[in-house]
């Protein structure tokens, strides 16, 4: 599938292993996925636009790269908040918002029960951090609260993902550029990923 890259890193296959192993505890859990994640982000910000600025070394005037736009993080809640910690250790500079959005048990539609997210992203470069991408309803309508305000490109970040999903997303907003670290066969009867990993957000966050 176009505009889809599987992360396929041994180190990273190897925290996916332990992700799906049911007997992984929350703390390691979220700790696997942080790693995951810290595994991930070199290839998920390699093509990130840079211009060029002078800069002055003790021995003489030279020119170097910043970030051509502004970085904002975005983790979708709950799960992605495992994701966030080790894109700012890369990009401390990032700004950070925040979309809430649990599916429905019964439907498996998505309700967005909250967000924290500036006015306006026109010219940033937005990266979503959601680990599951099932049927892709969580995902398209997070990237659409982005391109309503003007995100000018987005990657989304999962660890695991399945074809419906990465279709779902894909057909409503073709310029996004997703990665996984996992592409699973299917989804089962009530929209979980198979073999995939459980329910991230309860495996992440005790209640
Ligand atoms: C999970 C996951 C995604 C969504 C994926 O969140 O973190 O946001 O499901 O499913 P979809 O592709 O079918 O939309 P969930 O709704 O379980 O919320 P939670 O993280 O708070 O548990
Ligand atoms: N959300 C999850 O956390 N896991 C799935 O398998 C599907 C949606």
């Amino acid at each position: 599938m176009k505009n889809l890259t599987v992360l396929t890193h041994p180190l990273i296959r190897v925290c996916v292993t332990a992700l799906r192993d049911k007997t992984t505890p929350p703390a390691a859990f979220r700790r696997k996925l942080a790693e995951a994640a810290a595994l991930m982000v070199v290839e998920i910000t390699r093509n990130l636009a840079t211009k060029t600025v002078p800069v002055e070394t003790p021995l003489a005037a030279t020119r170097g790269h910043v970030l051509k736009h502004e970085v904002i993080l975005v983790p979708v809640l709950r799960a992605g908040l495992s994701f966030l910690d080790p894109f700012l250790q890369i990009l401390p500079d990032a700004k950070v918002g925040f979309i809430g959005i649990k599916r429905d048990e019964a439907t498996a539609l998505p309700n967005v029960y909250s967000s924290s997210l500036p006015e306006s992203l026109t010219g940033h470069d937005a990266i979503l951090l959601d680990p599951m991408l099932a049927t892709g309803g969580s995902a398209v309508a997070a990237i659409q609260m982005l391109r309503d305000r003007g995100a000018q490109s987005v990657r989304l970040v999962t660890l695991v993902a399945a074809p419906p999903g990465v279709r779902a997303v894909l057909k409503a907003h073709p310029s996004v550029a997703v990665f996984t670290a996992a592409l699973d066969p299917r989804l089962n009867s009530r929209s979980y990923i198979v073999p995939g990993l459980g329910d991230a957000g309860d495996r992440a966050f005790r209640v």
